[in-house]
This record gives C-alpha cells, structure tokens and sequence, in this order.
C-alpha cells in the first residue's frame, strides 16, 4: 500500500519550482518552498501569486480556495526547514555539481524515510543519487512546464530505486490529478528524449532563414495540431534550460540531433531566455 504523503518541500522556486508547489498545494499538501535567499524567495512567491490569481480572475478558482492554497505554502531560505518532509522534490537549475550538492545536504537534513525526488529533465538520476546515503529513496519526478496544466508527470526509477518508493510516488502523482509514466534512468528521458531533437531541428530551420519563426510555428500549430510551435515552446521552456537539455543529450548519446544549435547558445549568453527574461525568439510584454 502506498504511503499517504502529506508534508512535502520544494527546493528552488524557478519556472517550474514554484508551478511544482502550486501543483502540491492544490491538491491539499502542506508544502515547505525553498530558494537561496531573499530575491529568489520573493520572485518564487510572485510567480505563486501571479498564476492562481489568474486562475481566480478566469473564474476557475474561488478567492477563498486561492487563499487556502497559498496558506499551506511555507516558505524559507534553509534547507534545514526540510527536516520534517516526508518528500522533497528539487527544482533547481540542470547542473549536476548543484544538484549532486542539495541532494547531500538534503541526505543530512531529511529522516531517513524522506523520499528524496529531482524535477531533472536530462541529467543522471543515478549519478544524483549517489550523493546521498540512501540511494534506494532517490527517484526522478519530471514535471512538464507549465506545471499546473500538463498533466504528465515522467517516474525515473534507477536500478536501485525500491519498488516502494516508485508506488509511493506514482499514488502521489494520481493525486495530484497526473498521469504517470514509469521509465529507467536515461538522457532525456521518454519525452524530451523525442521532443528535444525536433525543437533543435526547428532552430537551425530558424537560423539558417529557411523560414520566419513565424511561419515554422504557424506550421507545427495549424499543419500539425500542436498547441505551440517550437520557437515559441523554446521560450516557454526556456533558452537556457533547453540550451543545459539538449547538451547533456549530446554529450550521452552523441546523436547529432541534440547537437545544441549555435544561436541557442548565443541567445542564452546574451539573456535572450524566452519569456522569463522578456525576449527569446519573439518579445514579451
Ligand atoms: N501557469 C498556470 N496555468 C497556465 C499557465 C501557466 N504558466 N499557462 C496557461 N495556463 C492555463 C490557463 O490559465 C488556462 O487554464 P483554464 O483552461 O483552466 O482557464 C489554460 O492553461 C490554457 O491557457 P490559455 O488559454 O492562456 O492558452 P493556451 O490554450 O494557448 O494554452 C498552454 C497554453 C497550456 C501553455 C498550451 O499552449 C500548451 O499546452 N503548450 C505546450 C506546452 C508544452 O509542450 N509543454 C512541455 C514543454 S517540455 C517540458 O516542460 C519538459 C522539460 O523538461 C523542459
């Protein structure tokens, strides 16, 4: 029988955190949000603000219901409020050194029954989990952007991940209102895996002007009954993590497909984001 989880935290409160921890607090969690410091806190709080305000003003959402779900929301600078969670999940930005680190820390903070769980998109669950002493409590719980909407949710189970702990997670899931999907530990996952090596392909469509990005989205929305066109889904996503994505790809496989195309990384050294930063491929207000 799957354990009911009821206090869970959230580590970084990004894009993705800090629509992870909305997604928890809806379904009735008592969530603890952490981020490095004040700023970072804030912008999380913001983001929190912003989206289930929209959802009020489109009428989805009662005020009072709104205010409940940003109630059960804590949150904090310091890892060390984690100590009580029974599952962590970490949002935090794709690079192993950082995850590798939280998750050490975490190991120390956290009983040893806390399910420890990474929102990674490409990175090595395994190579995350040896940086704890439990690695059979580590598992990858992969998020789609936005968090609140999508409804799937990717399990990343290692060879070492127990059956319990994928159970545990997948009821969790369900009662978020998610649809799971089980998977080994390998770059990119099932999704990104497939999706990854068309967004690249739609860039260097883009950069070698074979055509506008107007028209390459207008193609993939109105030719092929997607709900965005990639350039436009880039910077959703968000240049710099599709740029951290589609690198660790390469580096695994080698495919030339997820060879990174060069304007995405210019984009990103330039802070062309996409639409956390207010300029990707086109300009947001
Ligand atoms: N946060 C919360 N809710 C949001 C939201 C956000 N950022 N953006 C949209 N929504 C909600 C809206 O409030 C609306 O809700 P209701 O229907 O309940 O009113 C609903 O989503 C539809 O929104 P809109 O009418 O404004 O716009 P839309 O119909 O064009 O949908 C979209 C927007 C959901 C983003 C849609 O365009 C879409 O599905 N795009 C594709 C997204 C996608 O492919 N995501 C996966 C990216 S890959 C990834 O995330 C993996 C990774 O590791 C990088």
């Amino acid at each position: 029988m799957a354990r009911e989880l009821t206090e869970v935290g959230v580590v970084g409160l990004g894009t993705m955190g800090a629509g992870i921890a909305e997604v928890l607090a809806r379904a009735g969690l008592s969530v603890t949000a952490v981020d490095v410091d004040d700023v970072a806190v804030a912008r999380g709080r913001e983001h929190l603000a912003h989206s289930t305000g929209r959802a009020v003003q489109r009428g989805k959402l009662d005020p009072a219901d709104r205010d409940a779900i940003l109630e059960r929301i804590r949150f904090s600078t310091s890892l060390e409020d984690l100590a009580h969670t029974e599952l962590v999940v970490e949002a935090v930005p794709e690079r192993l050194e950082l995850k590798c680190d939280i998750f050490g820390r975490l190991d120390k903070i956290c009983p040893p029954d806390t399910i420890l769980a990474t929102n990674t998109s490409s990175l090595s669950v395994t190579e995350i989990s040896v940086a704890t002493g439990r690695p059979s409590k580590v598992i990858g719980m992969h998020f789609f952007n936005p968090a609140p909407v999508m409804k799937l949710v990717e399990v990343v189970r290692t060879v070492v991940t127990e059956p319990s702990v994928v159970e545990d997670v997948e009821a969790l899931a369900a009662r978020l209102g998610k649809v799971d999907v089980t998977i080994g530990d390998k770059a990119g996952f099932i999704a990104n895996a497939l999706l990854f090596g068309y967004l690249n392909h739609a860039v260097s469509m883009y950069e070698n002007h074979y055509a506008s990005r107007e028209d390459i989205d207008a193609a993939m929305r109105l030719g092929c009954g997607l709900p965005m066109g990639p350039l436009a889904l880039m910077d959703l996503i968000g240049i710099d993590t599709a740029y951290e994505i589609l690198d660790t790809m390469y580096k695994q496989s080698r495919n030339r497909l997820h060879a990174p195309t060069p304007i995405i990384k210019q984009m990103m050294t330039a802070g062309l984001l996409g639409r956390k930063s207010g300029r990707g491929f086109y300009t947001y207000a």
